[in-house]
C-alpha cells in the first residue's frame, strides 16, 4: 500500500484533494515501563508508518476508511463517543480531546493505512492517534503545539482504548528525528536527541507474532503496583512522588514493609531508570558492549521482576544472547508478545536471521517475522 493508493482511494470516496500526513511507529532502545513512573525512556521513530489522506467535510460526519482492513466507519459529529470499531476509536478518541478543549470540529473525511505491523509492540496506535490529531490540527487551523497533540493522543488511548499508557509512544512518534533516538525525561518532558550511528550494526526486530490476551489488563495492574510501592515510601519522605524519586538503597531499606510482588515490580523500575542513564552515556562513548549488556539486563528484569515477558519473547532473547552476532537484545514495549529488539552485526544479519527463524519455528511452530528498521522523522506533512 503506497501513498498514491491512499490518495487515489480518498479521491474515489470523497471526490476532493486531501491533506497528506505520515506518522511513524517507534522502537525503544531501553527504558521499559518507566514512563508512567515519571522516569526516563530512550525511544526513536522508525521507517514504518501510517499514511493519512484527510479533509474537512460539511456533512457533520466522521467518515473513515481503513485501507488495510477495507473497512468503512461513519458517525455523526454530535454523537461522538466510543464505538464498536476498535480502530475507529483511536481516531474518535483524538477528536474527542479536541472537542473537550472547545474546538469546533465539523466533519472529517479520512483514509489511512500503513505498514506498521499490528500488535507487534511498535505503537501503531500512537502513530494513528498522532497522525489523525496532526491532520485535524492542520485542516481546522487549530494552532496546537506538538506537545499538546501528544497529550491528546495519550488521553485518547486512556479514554477510548482503555489502556492507561505512559507518554513514550506518542512522544517518540511525534518528535522522532532521522538517525536520532531521544532520551526523554517523562516528568519534565525535557528531551535530548542522541545521534544513533550504529556503524557496523543493524537494528533488527524479531516479531513473535503472538499477543497474549493479558496485555492491557496486566499493564494497568503494573501501574497500580508501582503506585502501591510509592505510597509505602511516601510515609518516610513526602517528596517522593513516583518511583523516579526512589534510589535502590532506599527501596532495599524498606523491603520488609513491601508485599514481595510489589517489591519486585518497584526494584525493576528503579534499576531500569538507572540503566537508561547508563545506556545513554555508553552510546555517547561508543561503548556498544556495555549498551548491549544493559539491554540484556533490562530483559531479565522485565522477565523475572516485572513479569511482563512471555515464553516466546524469552526464547528469542536467549537465542540472541547465545549468538556472537548480536551485541544486545531485549523484549520491547508493553510485553506479553510483540517484538524483541536486537543489535546485530551488519555482515552477520542474514546468518543470524536464518538461525533465529529456524529455532523459533522448531520450538514454537510459528514463523517469526523479522524487520530491519531505520530511525526516521516524527509525524509530519508529506
Ligand atoms: C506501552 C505503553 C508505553 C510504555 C510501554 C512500556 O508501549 O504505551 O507508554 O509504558 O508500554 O515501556
Amino acid at each position: 500500500m503506497s501513498l498514491s493508493e491512499i490518495e487515489k482511494k480518498f479521491k474515489e470516496l470523497y471526490g476532493k484533494k486531501p491533506l497528506l500526513v505520515r506518522s511513524p511507529g517507534r522502537i525503544n532502545l531501553i527504558g521499559e515501563h518507566t514512563d508512567y513512573n515519571d522516569g526516563f525512556v530512550f525511544p526513536a521513530a522508525i521507517d514504518k508508518e501510517v499514511l493519512f489522506a484527510v479533509s474537512a467535510n460539511d456533512q457533520n460526519k466522521f467518515r473513515f476508511y481503513a485501507y488495510d482492513l477495507d473497512e468503512h466507519f461513519e458517525m455523526k459529529v454530535e454523537d461522538l463517543k466510543i464505538s464498536d470499531s476498535q480502530w475507529a476509536n483511536y481516531l474518535l478518541g483524538v477528536a474527542a480531546q479536541f472537542k473537550k478543549e472547545g474546538y469546533e470540529i465539523k466533519g472529517v473525511d479520512c483514509v489511512f493505512g500503513g505498514d506498521i505491523p499490528l500488535g507487534a509492540g511498535l505503537s501503531s496506535s500512537a502513530a494513528i492517534e498522532n497522525g489523525f490529531g496532526f491532520a485535524l490540527n492542520e485542516i481546522y487551523g487549530l494552532g496546537e503545539s506538538r506537545m499538546e497533540m501528544i497529550l491528546k493522543s495519550q488521553m485518547a488511548e486512556h479514554e477510548y482504548a482503555g489502556v492507561m499508557c505512559g507518554i513514550m509512544d506518542q512522544f517518540a512518534s511525534m518528535n522522532g528525528k532521522k538517525d536520532h533516538a531521544l532520551k526523554l525525561d517523562c516528568r519534565s518532558l525535557d528531551f535530548e536527541y542522541a545521534n544513533i550511528d550504529l556503524k557496523d550494526y543493524n537494528i533488527l526486530l524479531c516479531d513473535t507474532r503472538v499477543k497474549h490476551e493479558l496485555a492491557s489488563s496486566e499493564y494497568n495492574t503494573r501501574r497500580k503496583e508501582c503506585e502501591t510501592g510509592v505510597k509505602i515510601l511516601q510515609k518516610y519522605n513526602k517528596e517522593i512522588k513516583a518511583l523516579r524519586d526512589v534510589t535502590p538503597e532506599l527501596l532495599k531499606e524498606h523491603q520488609e514493609e513491601f508485599d514481595a510482588v510489589v517489591y519486585k515490580r518497584c526494584a525493576y523500575v528503579v534499576n531500569e531508570n538507572k540503566r537508561v542513564e547508563e545506556a545513554f552515556e555508553a552510546l555517547k562513548h561508543n561503548d556498544l558492549e556495555l549498551f548491549g549488556e544493559l539491554m540484556y539486563q533490562s530483559h531479565e528484569g522485565l522477565r523475572d521482576e516485572y513479569e511482563v515477558s512471555c515464553k516466546e519473547l524469552d526464547l528469542l532473547n536467549s537465542i540472541a544472547r547465545r549468538s556472537d552476532d548480536v551485541v544486545g537484545a531485549r523484549m520491547m514495549g508493553g510485553g506479553f508478545g510483540g517484538c524483541t529488539i536486537n543489535i546485530v552485526k551488519k555482515e552477520k544479519t542474514a546468518n543470524f536471521s536464518k538461525e533465529i527463524e529456524k529455532e523459533y519455528l522448531e520450538k514454537t511452530g510459528t514463523h517469526l517475522k523479522i524487520y530491519k528498521v531505520k530511525i526516521a522523522d516524527g509525524t509530519g506533512l508529506i
